[in-house]
């Protein structure tokens, strides 16, 4: 059984998260993790702080052909949501999925719970466990973007992805290869948001 000790400070670890950004999915491009690596992902993924083990969270992989069927109806949704956009809009949204070679929809599942997990923090430990894939995937090589756009939030598309009327997309992450420079981005004013009690 693994025990918690202290580790020596590891500057390739600070530098990794010091420097962490994301690549944009339409600029993915190479085969990406298999689906043995999207597994291990996953896995390593789901290691995420969980208030009374519920694991209310849970994960709908999409690959391969499935992109473009799926992607399909996103296109005939987005028509029939805009009959008078031009057809070019909708097949443009039939090909959102098609960015990168893997896009895994992390879903946020609540459970009731009985001694008292509020679902408020069931639904931050969903989104811890987008934040720790995209570290982990990078950490293993590979792109990854979080992304949520309208069809997260489209009930006639959650529906055909067998999202319960509890459940909510916590986002898209789209996985894939990637060597586009990364400059810093701009960051929020961290300083400001800090309030110190005490020293
Ligand atoms: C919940 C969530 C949803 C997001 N959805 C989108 C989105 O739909 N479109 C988009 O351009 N960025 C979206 N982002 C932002 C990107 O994931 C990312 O933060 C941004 O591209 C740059 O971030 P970086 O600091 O990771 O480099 C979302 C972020 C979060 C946390």
């Amino acid at each position: 059984m693994p025990t918690y000790s202290p580790i020596d400070i590891n500057d390739d670890v600070l530098k990794f998260l010091n420097d962490r950004r994301s690549p944009l999915a339409k600029l993915m491009d190479g085969a990406g993790p298999t689906a043995q690596q999207v597994d291990e992902i996953i896995h390593r993924a789901a290691r995420v702080p969980d208030h009374r083990k519920l694991g209310p969270w849970r994960f709908i992989v999409i690959r391969g052909e499935e992109r473009a069927v799926l992607g399909q109806y996103i296109g005939t949704r987005f028509k029939a949501l805009n009959p008078d956009l031009p057809l070019d809009r909708s097949v443009f949204e039939s090909q959102r999925l098609m960015r990168a070679p893997t896009v895994v929809a992390v879903v946020s599942s609540p459970v009731d719970c009985v001694r008292g997990t509020p679902e408020w923090e069931q639904v931050l430990s969903s989104g811890a466990v987008c934040f720790q894939m995209l570290l982990v995937a990078r950490a293993m090589g590979f792109a990854a973007q979080w992304l949520s756009e309208w069809i997260a939030y489209d009930e006639v598309i959650t529906g055909r992805l067998g999202l319960s009327e509890r459940e909510k997309i916590s986002g898209f992450i789209y996985l894939g290869d990637s060597t586009q420079p990364l400059a810093p981005r701009d960051r929020p004013d961290v300083n400001a948001r800090i309030t110190r009690l005490g020293d």
